[in-house]
């Protein structure tokens, strides 16, 4: 197929170690990026990804929400601010892992996503603010799950194995976080569990 004959890739060895620079945070799984890439251009598959990129559950929804409970939880709970922190900047890696992806798809990484085919730009309101550490922390450990969720799908509907793989990585990513926001939930919030 031509497809694979046009495959694109990121290119320079510097992006490599950019892609890797997560490997010095404590809360990373020490397991490098795959480098993106993709068989060809696909607005389909873009489409796909800006969901996870910029929607409803999305990186760009995590990176805010996170940093907000990193900003209301400092001062009092010192080791959930630093948790929050830590994955939110997990998060911009994957964030800037898949808008590296849209771009080599043919794609605009805009924040935004559609929603039955209308644009629809990314907005505050998806973040869950909340009130408590335990609904803070709920709402954290759902957020993951529902990325899980979406990735998967999305891995199904996508027939490039580049894509698939990354998809793949950032999972991996997404699963530790769930036990992290989990091992947080059970010190903080036991009747919870
Ligand atoms: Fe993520
Ligand atoms: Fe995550």
């Amino acid at each position: 197929m031509s497809e694979v004959k046009t495959e694109i890739k990121a290119g320079a060895k510097e992006n490599c170690a950019e892609n890797n620079q997560h490997l010095k945070r404590w809360c990373a799984l020490p397991i490098p990026y795959p480098e993106p890439k993709v068989l060809g251009r696909n607005l389909y598959y873009a489409e796909l990804l800006l969901e996870d990129y910029a929607g409803r559950v999305s990186e760009f929804t995590a990176i805010n929400q996170y940093l907000y409970h990193n900003f209301v939880f400092a001062g009092k709970y010192k080791d959930l601010a630093e948790l929050e922190e830590c994955i939110a900047i997990i998060e911009m890696f994957h964030l800037e892992l898949l808008a590296e992806t849209i771009i080599l798809l043919g794609a605009n990484p805009r924040y935004y996503s559609l929603v039955d085919n209308q644009r629809v730009y990314w907005n505050a309101s998806y973040v869950y603010y909340g009130n408590a550490v335990c609904d803070r922390l709920a709402a954290d450990i759902a957020a993951e799950e529902q990325a899980i969720a979406s990735y998967r799908k999305h891995q199904q509907l996508i027939k490039d194995p580049h894509i698939v793989n990354l998809l793949e990585r950032i999972i991996q990513d997404e699963q530790h976080h769930l036990n992290l926001f989990t091992q947080a939930m059970r010190k903080y919030c036991p009747r919870h569990c």
